[in-house]
């Protein structure tokens, strides 16, 4: 008998569960990306189990209390009174999932190489529990091959059981674009790669109650393939940039002027803003996996490389930056008191992770500058391995004395609820990587430096 003959009366009952809501999505890792699907799918009536290690997100999610800023307390006290949605850190309860969806971290390690520790811990967490019917669902960023080289072999050996006929594996890159108005999980198309015919059958039948629209292709590696495109398609862009921004300053052109005049072309041109450097836990990260992958298969990533060696040295373009904007006032770094504002690596949100404000904090401080952050979306630096030394760091309070008591403020982030009229009247010099300056009104002659 063949496997398709063997499985079909498995796979029905399977989709008719997903119809009827009585299909329950479990969820592993409860962060940026975890979080909003558990809200995506509850939105849609489907009963969600979330996991995770972390017990403090297990009892924000339980007593309805936000920990992911721009997500918002309303999200957060809906799921707590939802009697369809349920977190917990007790993995014993993973039968109780008919799908298990992997959200947990990607890093890159000390050498600038996958972390693939979270994943496989989980893999390994999950597999006593796994049985028949099961679908499994990678959903982190990752190189291709991960799927089938890395995670079926430690499910199939220790279940003993085989993803080619007794359970199901797949896939599914998240596109979550943290902070986004326009485009939330639901909103955003989802690309979906299964291990063999069925696999994909189900998991796209799964997306369908949830999200716009399920875009299937061949297999897993393809599906791998196509989020690391997407990330070094942004990474080498913003380093293009990037590039340009630096160019160009050096001839007294605006390269802001110069990009929103050329996004008027209808075609053949797409926009990308030029910043203090990459940050995040996915374009300054992820187009190494690819890199790492391709050393493999004796290929090289010649481009990937250089766009990430363009964006690792733009701290440095806007130290430079800010030297010159201190010497205008006849300062020297060295003494000065430096206000970095905005923490956080892109507007509106609480991530600081990978943030080039802490690359830029750390040269001054290295320099002899006095250095503090205003940020109101991390008001206190939590611990962590990427930047340790600054944890427990207090954001400075938005007050007239104290940001007038700083010999320059650098604009990181343009987070959208900064008084910038109210900066452009206490601050002597502003060094603004974001031009959110850009011909706001009192500003004096040499106040504002572009960087
Ligand atoms: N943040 C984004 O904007 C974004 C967008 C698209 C894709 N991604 C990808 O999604 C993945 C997750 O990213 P994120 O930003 O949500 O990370 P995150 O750190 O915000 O969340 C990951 C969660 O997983 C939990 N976790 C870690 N190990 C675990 C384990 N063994 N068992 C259970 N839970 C565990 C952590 O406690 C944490 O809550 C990464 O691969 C990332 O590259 C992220």
């Amino acid at each position: 008998m063949n496997k398709e003959v063997a499985t079909t009366g498995v796979l029905d009952e399977l989709l008719g569960k997903i119809e009827s809501r009585t299909y329950t999505v479990g969820i592993v890792g409860l962060g940026y990306v975890g979080l909003p699907l558990m809200w995506t799918f509850h939105q849609k009536q489907m009963p969600v189990l979330g996991f995770d290690i972390d017990e403090s997100k297990i009892t924000h999610i339980t007593n309805g209390t936000p920990y992911i800023k721009h997500l918002g307390e309303e999200m957060m006290q809906k799921l707590a009174k939802s009697d369809i949605c349920d977190a917990t850190s007790d993995f014993e309860r993973l039968p109780e999932a008919d799908a298990i969806l992997l959200c947990v971290p990607t890093p890159l390690d000390n050498h600038r190489e996958p972390d693939m520790s979270f994943v496989e811990k989980t893999v390994r967490a999950i597999a006593p529990h796994l049985r028949k019917g099961h679908l499994v669902i990678l959903e982190s960023t990752t190189y291709p091959g991960t799927t089938e080289d890395l995670i079926i072999p430690i499910l199939e050996e220790a279940s003993g059981m085989s993803a080619d006929s007794d359970f199901y594996v797949a896939y599914s890159p998240e596109r979550e674009d943290p902070g986004n108005e326009n485009f939330n999980t639901a909103k955003i198309p989802k690309v979906v790669g299964g291990h063999g015919a069925d696999a994909l059958k189900l998991a796209t039948a799964l997306y369908d109650t949830a999200i716009v629209q399920t875009v299937p292709v061949s297999d897993t590696r393809t599906a791998e393939a196509v989020k690391l495109t997407e990330n070094i398609f942004r990474s080498v862009n913003i380093a293009l940039v990037n590039e340009l921004k630096v160019v160009f300053q050096a001839m007294g052109i605006d390269v802001h002027e110069v990009i929103d005049a050329a996004a008027t072309k209808p075609f053949g041109f797409m926009k990308f803003t030029p910043g203090p450097g990459l940050g995040g836990h996915c374009i300054p990260i992820d187009p190494f996996y690819l890199t790492w992958k391709a050393r493999e298969y004796e290929q090289n990533t010649r481009f990937i490389e250089l766009a990430g060696e363009v964006n690792t040295d733009m701290p440095r373009y806007v130290v430079r930056r800010t030297i010159e904007a201190l010497n205008s006032h006849k300062k020297a770094v060295n003494g000065s008191r430096i206000l970095l504002l905005g923490l956080a690596y892109k507007p509106n949100v609480d991530d600081d992770r990978e943030s080039p404000t802490y690359k830029l904090m750390d040269y001054f401080t290295g320099m002899g500058a006095e250095v503090a952050y205003y940020d109101p979306f991390v008001p206190v630096i939590r611990p962590s391995r990427e930047h340790a030394h600054w944890a427990g760091t207090t954001s400075v309070p938005w007050e007239e004395e104290v940001i007038r008591s700083y010999d320059v403020v650098l604009i990181a982030t343009d987070h959208k609820n900064v008084d910038y009229d109210a900066l452009v009247d206490w601050a002597e010099c502003i060094v603004d990587t974001r031009n959110i300056m850009n011909n706001r009104d009192g500003v004096a002659e040499g106040q504002v430096w572009k960087a």
